[in-house]
């Protein structure tokens, strides 16, 4: 199959490099085409299958915002990107909630290489084109918040300051105190002397900042149902449970701060197909989600109603907001307990038995007590008793 992809861009270098860059540095599979005009964008999108559109936002005379309107409502499984310098900051911020990914310029082209192969790699993942047209057909695909793209713009910078993100987070004085109280909830360990969000920033370091950042903007769903609020809240609790849960696996297993951080990260968001699902069903108003969201069953009620299931909309989400693939196969695999061969305790395997942990009498803890022998299952039985706290009550 060849995946084409549609850079509408003004400028004939740039149009040149990218030609270039086609023949000699990305795979046959991927074909790139131009226009500099969006009526043509539009039937070429209509006409040719194109699985992404690129907007150079440096040279848009016209009113891209319009244009991308049109795009997510007639094309919704086309990706959107867009190309942007740093003189065009303020409109990439404004139309940010327009786009699944920005690309800078000047063009890294290993970094633009990337960005495709990860769309491509989409219809890869367990997830065909079919699927994805599905997930895309059930309401409108979440992109990432404002504010993190703001930290994310912040760290790319070469000399990014801890200062400046602290006063990007504290436009959102809720964000703020929401930060503190998890990072103060005995969910992170946090020393009680730090009291403040810069303290917070360097003792927690940017990786997990950022992902808490997007875990309360991804928990914080407006203009839904009173029923719909209460399971949102319940999804977010158990997130971070099983996040504190992979945390202190992880502790046990390794000395590596970095594998820690990932383990707690990918707790956090290993459900986020939920939420995404949660979504879609205030659209669908399936009267039932919100009662079989829970437990394992989830996985089967969620193939039966909608013919797809929050692991393959959190695989879907993740990649198409970048993440990297471990903490993708982790998210992948939390549901199948035929990754538990061996003694191995990777990533993957402390998510699942992080999350198997957070449901009462799971018949997935037998699995994990033959693979692991019921020593080490008794060890992390009694870690996660030993340190259990007060489910947390965030106001949502
Ligand atoms: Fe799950
Ligand atoms: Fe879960």
């Amino acid at each position: 199959m060849i995946y084409k992809i549609l850079f509408i861009t003004e400028s004939p270098e740039t149009v040149n490099e990218l030609r270039r860059m086609e023949s000699e540095e990305i795979g046959k599979d991927i074909k790139f085409l131009f226009t500099k005009d969006r009526s043509e964008a539009l039937q070429i999108v209509s006409e040719d299958r194109v699985i992404g559109i690129v907007a150079d936002l440096r040279y848009s005379k016209f009113d891209t915002r319009d244009f991308l309107d049109l795009l997510q409502h007639n094309f919704p499984n086309v990706f959107r990107l867009c190309l942007t310098s740093p003189y065009e900051r303020e409109k990439t911020l404004l139309l940010a909630k327009k786009f699944h990914r920005s690309i800078k310029f000047p063009l890294n082209h290993k970094e633009l290489s990337r960005t495709l192969r990860d769309l491509v790699k989409l219809f890869n993942h367990n997830l065909d084109a079919v699927l994805v047209e599905k997930i895309n057909s059930l309401g409108p695909v979440p992109v990432l918040p404002e504010i993190y793209l703001r930290i994310q713009n912040e760290l790319s910078r070469p000399s990014f300051s801890m200062n400046r993100i602290a006063e990007i987070i504290q436009t959102d004085p809720l964000m703020v105190a929401r930060i503190l109280h998890i990072a103060h909830s005995s969910y992170y360990n946090i020393p009680a002397g730090v009291t403040n969000l810069l303290q917070a920033l360097n003792f927690l370091g940017m990786d997990i900042i950022k992902t808490l950042v997007l875990y309360v903007k991804i928990f914080s769903l407006n203009n839904v149902s009173p029923q719909t609020q209460a399971v949102l809240k319940e999804v977010k609790i158990h997130s971070m449970n099983v996040a504190k849960n992979s945390k202190a696996i992880m502790e046990k297993e390794t000395k590596d701060k970095k594998a820690i951080e990932l383990a707690y990260i990918t707790g956090l968001l290993h459900d986020i197909g939920k939420i995404v699902l949660l979504q879609f069903n205030e659209h669908v108003k399936n009267p039932n989600y919100a009662s079989n969201i829970h437990g394992f069953s989830s996985f089967e009620f969620e193939n039966a109603s909608y013919g797809i299931s929050h692991v393959q909309v959190g695989i879907y989400i993740l990649k198409l907001w970048g993440f990297q693939d471990e903490i993708i196969e982790a998210v992948a695999s939390h549901h199948d307990s035929r990754i538990l061969k061996g003694k191995n305790v990777s990533l993957k395997e402390t998510l699942f038995i992080a999350n198997a942990f957070c449901y009462d009498k799971s018949e997935l803890t037998a699995d994990i007590s033959e693979s692991y022998g019921s020593e080490k299952f008794d060890q992390w039985d009694h870690l996660f008793n030993d340190d259990i706290r007060p489910a947390l009550d965030l106001p949502i």
